[in-house]
């Protein structure tokens, strides 16, 4: 008579791939899955009743911005273990917690992972060293950002083209940490510190990307009137690299580009037939990055979301703070620097268009140093599989789970995870599909998900709904193709 560790009974098993969901009950021994069927003549140590509640591998949040919190604890890890997520990818948009350290506070967006103080790690392998000695409680898959890259090649000197030399440091730094663990390259072209930055320029550092087999993934230079020139020069990114890409929280914004969503798609469906290009979404029409004086203007609904030198302004409206002291948006912003905003820009219809391509993954992009941060950071995932797929029918609960976990173990390269099969890592979420839901707003947008029933990390019970996280913390690095 077969004995587990962890025996989950009469459980509705959504195993990641997109074909139906099946009744059956799963078998975990160790940190790994050992046995899916019918297990009924199996004991355990500890056995669960899922009465017929969804079972899914743990959600893969495809982007975040959790470079810091995934070294402080189990607490930190909250917004994430709370709707069902066991692994974090982390470094996008060009920002990234290593491989440099900071001589003084790095330009924003940069400093929203982090103050200067946060930069402490001079290599990946630092980096890598921390999470070993500390684990974090979600496991974690780096890429390396480019801003990063460039303050220290550069020295802060960033409103200009790098010179060969700069770049061809970049490029051995980022080649390193390739070597160390880090498993792909972002940018966030679009961010004034590397705006300066030509095609050429990225890919002479992207170049690293050949050898390691790393992707390149990136905030484009442009979402709005030239997304499609920016997802040209992507594609090109990708090719004269020989790198798969992925185009980050993809979106068309802006109301002169509202509904182009049908032209970047079919662009991104051609493209894919010869070369690997992907995409992640986030299931909101706003926005949330550093507060920025030159994108704001009086028709934009900005929300602040953090001001150092005025807190108590997080969570009003922009322009209602203007009124208040009586003089224009701009100077607003300027006032409220260092600071954070969500900027209302794009139109429903095209995220749900996004959301529903086959391709799109689910990425969070929530940006937990904000005091009253985008309510995407906590209810990406149960907003997903509640609103858009079992309110809306916009995607079967099956498609969800897809694109929440082996569709983004695939395109990121992760083995054995994303996928709820014998051998596969025991990183599972026990939900219930009738009342999974994001409860976060932008109102009130710290609030933990409904119907999230308890989460394992690589086979340890790691939150529980209605009571929180467990304080294990039981992920690790995951690198591109290891085992
Ligand atoms: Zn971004
Ligand atoms: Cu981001």
């Amino acid at each position: 008579m077969p004995r587990y560790d962890l025996l989950i009974r009469h459980a509705t098993i959504y195993d990641g791939t997109g074909s139906p969901a099946r009744k059956g009950d799963v078998g975990v021994a160790g940190e790994r899955i050992v046995a899916i069927g019918d297990l009924s003549a199996a004991t355990a140590d500890r056995e669960v009743d899922a009465g017929g509640r969804a079972l899914a591998p743990g959600f893969i949040d495809a982007h975040t911005h959790d470079d810091q919190s995934v070294l402080c604890g189990a607490d930190c890890m909250l917004p994430k273990l709370s709707q069902g997520v066991t692994t974090v990818v982390i470094g996008n948009c060009g920002l990234s917690l290593s491989p440099a350290t900071m001589r003084k506070r790095p330009p924003a967006p940069l400093d929203l992972i982090g103050g200067a103080d946060a930069w402490q790690f001079d290599s990946f392998s630092a980096y890598a060293d921390t999470l070993r000695r500390a684990p974090p409680a979600t496991n974690v898959y780096a890429l390396i950002g480019h801003m990063v890259l460039r303050c220290e090649a550069m020295d802060f000197d960033l409103d200009r083209p790098a010179t060969d030399k700069e770049a061809e440091r970049m490029r051995r730094r980022l080649a390193e940490a390739l070597m160390q663990g880090a498993s792909g390259f972002s940018t966030g072209l679009w961010y004034p510190p590397s705006r300066h930055a030509p095609t050429d320029e990225v890919i002479a550092v992207a170049e690293a990307l050949r050898n390691h087999g790393g992707l390149y993934v990136t905030h484009m230079r442009d979402e709005g009137d030239g997304v499609l020139d920016s997802i040209e020069e992507t594609l090109k990114i990708g090719r004269d690299t020989g790198s798969a890409v992925v185009i980050s929280h993809h979106k068309c914004m802006l109301p002169q580009n509202f509904g182009r969503s049908t032209e970047t798609l079919a662009r991104i469906d051609r493209a894919a037939k010869t070369q690997k290009v992907d995409f992640d979404v986030y299931p909101y029409p706003a926005g949330s990055t550093a507060l920025m004086p030159d994108r704001v203007s009086a028709d934009l609904p900005i929300q602040i979301s953090s001001s150092e030198p005025h807190p108590e302004m997080a969570g009003r409206m922009l322009n209602d703070i203007a009124a208040e002291w009586g003089i224009d948006a701009v100077g607003a912003a300027k006032r409220l620097l260092p600071a954070a905003a969500i900027y209302f820009f794009m139109h429903e219809d095209d995220v749900r268009r996004i959301l529903r391509h086959p391709r799109s993954m689910i990425g969070s992009d929530g940006i937990p140093s904000n005091d009253m941060p985008h309510p995407r950071l906590w209810g990406t995932f149960p907003r997903v599989l509640g609103h858009y797929a079992r309110e809306l029918g916009l995607i079967s609960l099956e498609q969800a789970v897809h694109k929440m976990t082996g569709l983004t173990a695939g395109v990121f390269g992760m083995t054995d995870r994303g996928v709820l099969r014998e051998g596969a890592y025991a990183d599972l979420v026990l939900f219930d599909p009738d009342t999974v839901v994001d409860t976060a707003s932008y109102t009130a947008p710290k609030t933990p998900a409904r119907g999230i029933e308890e989460v394992w990390v690589n086979g340890v019970s790691s939150y529980v709904g209605g009571k929180g996280v467990t304080g294990e913390c039981a992920g690790r690095l995951v690198t591109r193709n290891a085992q």
